[in-house]
């Protein structure tokens, strides 16, 4: 028997922590799901801060230790919302218990270690998903339902981008995201990643890669003694050429060193028929150009994905009254519920974390080595 109730244990409370207690405290009241989410434990590091957050977002109780809370009988999702250095033995150690798993991009730090979350789950039998939210806004789920409709013909090109500004400042300071061993990469893991997903679920599977990362800032202020600075061990920006399976080929840049760009997250798709263009500062809208169309009407339409036929709708508001970022949260639970009540995993799950880590490791290893990389 299926249960019909989850009671979830949160690790971290930070950034993704607010975007997932969100979801979890507004799934089952937007969407009538076949399970209910309890918000039953979070746990974070600092325990004036994670009291302050249990308050804040209604979770039931709180903890110190990862471990001791991945270990309690009655959790039945642990969702892993911390640095990427602790994905996976949090995954290792509460899949062995019997844990659904829900985890925060990247997967982990190496092919290797996400190799090993993805046997952990797969030898448990548990239900697990990746929280690749930016696929579940609703226009970027029409983009690739009019892939699948032919609506593009062959695709030739995607052109991909996230663009920051946050780190521009030699002063800014060294964060875990610019440390290698809790971070794995930098730029490159964290937001170029995204892009790497989108065209996944967009075009498909890579087949070869060839990319340069770049630190601009080598030094950086230390968080609790500025006076002092630590090594930047991370890219600050990453770009990378690829071929696709269907022969396509994709461009590919992220950085945090765009002055003026804050979350700029596009992605382009062109095709014999036409071209799709989706960016996440616009975020209910998908671009379109269609060939079909009657030569003196031409020209890209907007349309704003806000009707009750586009992907999630239906749960939120009247068309075209928009949603935004948190809702992919809410967004990605919702297709999480709905796979774990049909007895299977979302998409995408643990094994998209893995293709899209041998993606990003690939494309280091190019620039190391100056060399084209087979994705066998
Ligand atoms: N999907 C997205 O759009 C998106 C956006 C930002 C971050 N992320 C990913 O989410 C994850 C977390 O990033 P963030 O921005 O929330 O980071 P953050 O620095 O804001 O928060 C990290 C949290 O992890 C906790 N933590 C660290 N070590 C811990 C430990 N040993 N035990 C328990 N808790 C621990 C901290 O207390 C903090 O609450 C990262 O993997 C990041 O790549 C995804």
């Amino acid at each position: 028997m299926k249960k019909s109730e989850l009671n979830v244990a949160m690790i971290g409370y930070a950034f993704m922590g607010k975007a997932h207690s969100n979801a979890f405290l507004c799934a089952n009241r937007f969407f009538d799901l076949p399970v209910k989410f309890n918000m039953t434990i979070i746990c974070g590091r600092t325990e004036k801060n994670v009291r302050q957050v249990q308050k804040k977002w209604g979770w039931q109780q709180y903890s110190r230790d990862w471990k001791e809370v991945v270990r309690r009988n009655d959790i039945d999702v642990v969702d892993v919302a911390t640095p990427n250095n602790i994905h996976v033995p949090i995954i290792i150690e509460a899949a062995k218990r019997g844990k659904h798993i829900l985890c925060e991009k990247p997967l982990g730090i190496s092919v290797a270690e996400c190799k090993k979350a993805v046997e952990a789950v797969k030898k448990a039998k548990v239900h697990h998903m990746i929280w690749h939210n930016y696929r579940k806004a609703p226009a970027l789920s029409l983009a690739k339902r009019l892939i699948n409709e032919g609506r593009l013909g062959t695709i030739y090109h995607v052109r991909a981008v996230f663009l920051q500004d946050w780190i521009i400042d030699p002063k800014y300071p060294l964060v875990w995201r610019l440390k290698s061993e809790e971070s794995g990469s930098g730029t490159h893991g964290d937001i170029c990643v995204h892009l790497i997903d989108a065209a996944r679920f967009l075009v498909g599977e890579m087949k070869e890669v060839t990319g340069m990362v770049e630190t601009f800032i080598k030094e950086r202020p230390l968080p609790d003694d500025p006076r002092k600075k630590g090594k930047v061990t991370v890219d600050d920006m990453s770009s990378f050429l690829c071929r696709f399976e269907n022969d396509a080929v994709g461009v590919f840049e992220a950085t945090r060193f765009a002055p003026g760009r804050k979350a700029h997250n596009k992605i382009e798709v062109n095709g014999s028929k036409g071209s799709l263009v989706w960016c996440s500062e616009d975020l209910n809208y998908l671009e379109f150009y269609s060939k079909d169309d009657p030569k003196h009407m031409r020209g890209f339409r907007k349309i704003m994905a806000t009707e009750a036929v586009h992907p999630y709708l239906k749960g939120y508001w009247p068309p075209g009254h928009s949603i935004s970022y948190e809702h992919t949260f809410i967004n990605a639970l919702v297709d999480f519920a709905h796979a774990f009540a049909r007895g299977e995993n979302p998409s995408p799950n643990l094994e998209d974390g893995l293709k899209n880590q041998i993606v990003l490791e690939a494309v280091l290893k190019s620039a190391q080595t100056k060399q084209w990389i087979q994705l066998s």
